[in-house]
């Protein structure tokens, strides 16, 4: 089914022009993407890309639904927390399809980001998919093979696996990882759980994006000078044709 994504997996270099920012919630990400944006549309054609799920931006358009918006989100993100959680199996079919169905919306999400960047234009990406860590609070697979006994669900995680090989393959021209204390995050974003706050901070050094060329920038110190180091570090990124 996800054939023409396997396809071009064969393909590593960087994509052109893309720039995407990673770190844990309270970073500044979504802040610092549409500032970069505007600076970059100074200069030419740019566009900013949301490639996370659940959690941050797309987490607050679901539960700006209405009516059903509040209560789906919530479910979505205890669905994530619980599959996330290593020790239980997954819950079930209709979760593991839900997860799948997002993944699928993120590889779309790249697919959009790959055009873009054949085009010519600059894409600066909130978040980023990546293979190395499992789970959707760092963006990584939400399924694994090893967790469930329904042949069903193996299948799906077997496809989402090769999915997110297959997108950690389209690496960033740079990736930009922002570094925050968990107390600056927690004062930040006080309604995220500290549990979950922390170990996301412990994963993020450990993330390489396929060997993508990566930039650290300790995000407590004063915002404009984050914003000024990032413009910096994209001028300053290699330019290298996909
Ligand atoms: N360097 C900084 N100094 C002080 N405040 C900052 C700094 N960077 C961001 N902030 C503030 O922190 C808050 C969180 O920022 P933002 O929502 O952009 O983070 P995020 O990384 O996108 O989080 P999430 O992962 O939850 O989407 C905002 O109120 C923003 O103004
Ligand atoms: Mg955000």
């Amino acid at each position: 089914m996800l054939d023409f994504l396997t396809r071009s997996s064969e393909k590593q270099v960087p994509l052109l022009g893309v720039f995407a920012i990673i770190g844990c919630d309270g970073t500044g990400k979504t802040t610092l993407t549409h500032d970069l944006l505007a600076s970059l549309r100074e200069k030419g054609r740019a566009e900013r890309c949301y490639m996370g799920l659940v959690s941050g931006e797309m987490g607050d358009k679901i539960k700006a639904l209405p009516f059903i918006g509040v209560k789906l989100e919530d479910n979505l993100h205890k669905k994530a927390n619980r599959a996330l959680d290593m020790e239980k199996k997954l819950p079930g079919l209709g979760t593991a399809l839900i997860m799948y169905m997002l993944s699928l919306w993120r590889a779309a999400q790249l697919l959009r980001v790959i055009r873009l960047s054949r085009r010519g234009v600059k894409v600066i990406a909130d978040r980023y998919p990546q293979v190395e860590v499992p789970g959707f609070h760092y963006d990584g697979p939400g399924l694994t093979v090893h967790r469930t006994d329904n042949w069903l669900v193996r299948k799906f995680a077997r496809q989402e696996q090769k999915m997110y090989e297959w997108m950690a393959g389209q690496k960033p021209a740079l990736v930009i990882r922002l570094t925050i204390d968990v107390d600056t995050a927690l004062q930040r974003k006080p309604d995220h759980d500290i549990v979950e706050l922390r170990d996301k901070i412990s994963v993020m050094p450990r993330l390489t994006f396929n060997g993508a060329q990566l930039c650290d920038i300790d995000s407590t110190i004063p915002y404009a000078q984050v914003l000024e180091a990032a413009l910096q570090a994209i001028n300053q990124a290699q330019p290298t044709s996909a």
